[in-house]
C-alpha cells in the first residue's frame, strides 16, 4: 500500500502561537506577535517535510511546538493520533522516545562539561535502556568509539553535529525535528551531514521535519515542502511541484533570490511592490488581506483587504494566493 495513504505519524491542526511583548519601556500597551497562524500539516512514515522561509517567519516556533517545548495558543498536534498537549504524562512516554530534536547550533546544545559518551548516552540513562549500544551509535554517525572520552570543544563543528544526531537517534525515533541542522556549519561539511541524515533515514525509516532557510538544502532533503511566510504556510506540495511549478509569488521570490538557482520567473528579489520582511506584530492591517501584498509583484486590489485561503491547485499541492484562485 502507498505509504502516503497510511495514517500520518505526526500531524498539526490549525496551530497558532502568539507572544505578548512589551512595546517599549514607556508604553503600557503590550504588542502581540503572531508567530504561527493556523498552520496544519501531516508527516508520514519515512518522509521529509521541508519547512522553508525567511528569518522570523515562525519556523522555530512551529518546531518547538511539535517538540512540545512550547504550547500552542490554539490548535492541536498529534503523534500517532495522540493529542500531545491533551495527553497525560504516562501516555506521552512513546512520544518522548519517538520524537526527537536536532538543534541548529551543535555547540550550544551540548553540555561542555559532559564527555561525548555521556552526551550521546544520556537518552539511554533517562529512559533506563541498559542495553543501549553507545559504541554502535557513535560508529553509525561516523565517529569512532574511542572519541567518547573527549569533550565537545575537542570536536569540529561537523563532528559536534554528529554527536547531536547520535543523541537524537539513540532511542530509535520515528520523527526527528531538525531545525537548521547545517546552517552553522561550513559549506564543505554541510553535504556530509545532510548525507548522513539521509542514510539514517533510509536505515531507520525516519520521518523528518526539516527546517532551513536555504532553498538548495530544502530541495536536496525534502519529499514535500512547506513554504512559510508571516507565520502561515503559503504553499505546500511535493518537491517536484514546488521546485518545478512554484505558484506562490513568495516561493518564486525565494528561488529567484538564490544565485545560480534559477526559478521559473526570472525575476529578482525586491522586484515586487515593496521591500522587507513582514511584520508579525499586531498593528495596522496585519490581520486584513494577504500578508505578502506589500512585497508582491502580482498584487491585486482586493489582496489588501481579503486574506487568501490555502487552497488545492493539484493533487497534494496547496497555495494561498488570490492569483492562483483566478488561474484555477
Ligand atoms: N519567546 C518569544 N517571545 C516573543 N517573541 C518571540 C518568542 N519566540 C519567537 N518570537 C517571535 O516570533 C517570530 C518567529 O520567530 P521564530 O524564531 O520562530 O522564527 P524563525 O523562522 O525560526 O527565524 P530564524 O530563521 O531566524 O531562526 C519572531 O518575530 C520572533 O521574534
Ligand atoms: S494574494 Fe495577492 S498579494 Fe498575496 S501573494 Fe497572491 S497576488 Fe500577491
Ligand atoms: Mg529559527
Amino acid at each position: 500500500m502507498d505509504e502516503l495513504r497510511e495514517a500520518p505519524v505526526l500531524s498539526a491542526r490549525r496551530i497558532c502561537k502568539s507572544f505578548t511583548r512589551q512595546r517599549h519601556v514607556f508604553s503600557s500597551a503590550p504588542e502581540i506577535c503572531h508567530a504561527v497562524r493556523e498552520v496544519s500539516f501531516e508527516i508520514h512514515a519515512g518522509e521529509t517535510l521541508g519547512l522553508v522561509g525567511e528569518s522570523g517567519c515562525g519556523k522555530t516556533t512551529l518546531a518547538r511546538m511539535v517538540a512540545r517545548i512550547e504550547r500552542p495558543s490554539s490548535g492541536n498536534i498529534y503523534y500517532r493520533g495522540l493529542d500531545i498537549f491533551a495527553a497525560k504524562k504516562a501516555e506521552l512516554r512513546p512520544y518522548r522516545q519517538k520524537v526527537q530534536y536536532i538543534f541548529q547550533d551543535p555547540y550550544a546544545s551540548l553540555n561542555p562539561r559532559m564527555s561525548a559518551g555521556a552526551i550521546v548516552g544520556e537518552p539511554f540513562r533517562i529512559h533506563e535502556r541498559r542495553d543501549g549500544d553507545l559504541d554502535g551509535l557513535l560508529s553509525m554517525v561516523g565517529l569512532s568509539p574511542e572519541q567518547k572520552h573527549r569533550y565537545p570543544h575537542e570536536f569540529s563543528g561537523g563532528q559536534r553535529q554528529r554527536l547531536g544526531i547520535a543523541r537524537a537517534i539513540a532511542l530509535r525515533p520515528e520523527v526527528v525535528i531538525a531545525d537548521e541542522p547545517v546552517s552553522a556549519l561550513d559549506v564543505s561539511v554541510q553535504a556530509q551531514i545532510l548525507n548522513l541524515l539521509k542514510d539514517l533515514q533510509d536505515r531507520f525509516h525516519l520521518s523528518y521535519l526539516f527546517i532551513s532557510h536555504d532553498m538548495g538544502v530544502i530541495r536536496f532533503m525534502s519529499d514535500r515542502v512547506a513554504v512559510m511566510y508571516g507565520g502561515r504556510i503559503v504553499e505546500i506540495g511535493v518537491n517536484e511541484a514546488i521546485f518545478g511549478n512554484p505558484l506562490h509569488p513568495y516561493t518564486r521570490m525565494l528561488m529567484d533570490a538564490v544565485p545560480g538557482f534559477s526559478g521559473p520567473t526570472g525575476k529578482r528579489e525586491g522586484e515586487g511592490g515593496g521591500e522587507g520582511a513582514v511584520s508579525l506584530d499586531d498593528g495596522e492591517k496585519s490581520e486584513a488581506g494577504c500578508l505578502f501584498w506589500p512585497r508582491c509583484a502580482e498584487v491585486l486590489p482586493y489582496c489588501r483587504e481579503t486574506a487568501p485561503e490555502l487552497a488545492r491547485v493539484a493533487e497534494g499541492h496547496l497555495v494561498s494566493c488570490h492569483r492562483r484562485e483566478k488561474d484555477a
